[in-house]
């Protein structure tokens, strides 16, 4: 009895664990596809995309330290000006979710 419980649990852990690099998977290939464009393969803008759009901004430590997902997610809901447009006709919003933590994950990578 012990045993099964205990293998219940280690296949509740796995499943979740599994679901997690699923979700990740999941922000960083929408990243890719509609992000990376202009905010960079880690978050760094590229030196073109920061020409064209002086305001930019690189998902850093201190960018992500002044959002929180939620409030990325309502940037991508209702877009911020015609530059930073919303995504909410491209994208879901548990998609955008999934963005806002791969744009925290970066953030919380060191890039200099
Ligand atoms: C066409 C280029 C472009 C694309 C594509 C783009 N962005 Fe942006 N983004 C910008 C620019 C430019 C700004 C700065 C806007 C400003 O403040 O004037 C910005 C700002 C932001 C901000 C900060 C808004 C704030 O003030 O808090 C976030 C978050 C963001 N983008 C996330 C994303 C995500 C996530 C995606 C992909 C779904 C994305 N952007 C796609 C150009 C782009």
């Amino acid at each position: 009895m012990k045993i099964r419980s205990m293998m219940i649990a280690l296949a509740l852990t796995s499943a979740a664990a599994a679901s997690r690099a699923a979700a990740q998977a999941d922000g960083k290939a929408l990243y890719d596809e509609h992000c990376k464009k202009c905010h960079g393969v880690v978050g760094r803008p590229p030196k073109t995309m920061k020409e064209k759009f002086p305001k930019i901004y690189t998902f850093d430590a201190a960018f992500i330290a002044a959002r929180s997902d939620d409030s990325v997610v309502k940037i991508l809901t209702k877009g911020k000006n015609e530059d930073m447009v919303s995504f909410k006709d491209k994208l879901k919003p548990a998609e955008m979710m999934e963005i806002a933590k791969y744009v925290r994950e970066l953030g919380s990578k060191s890039h200099p």
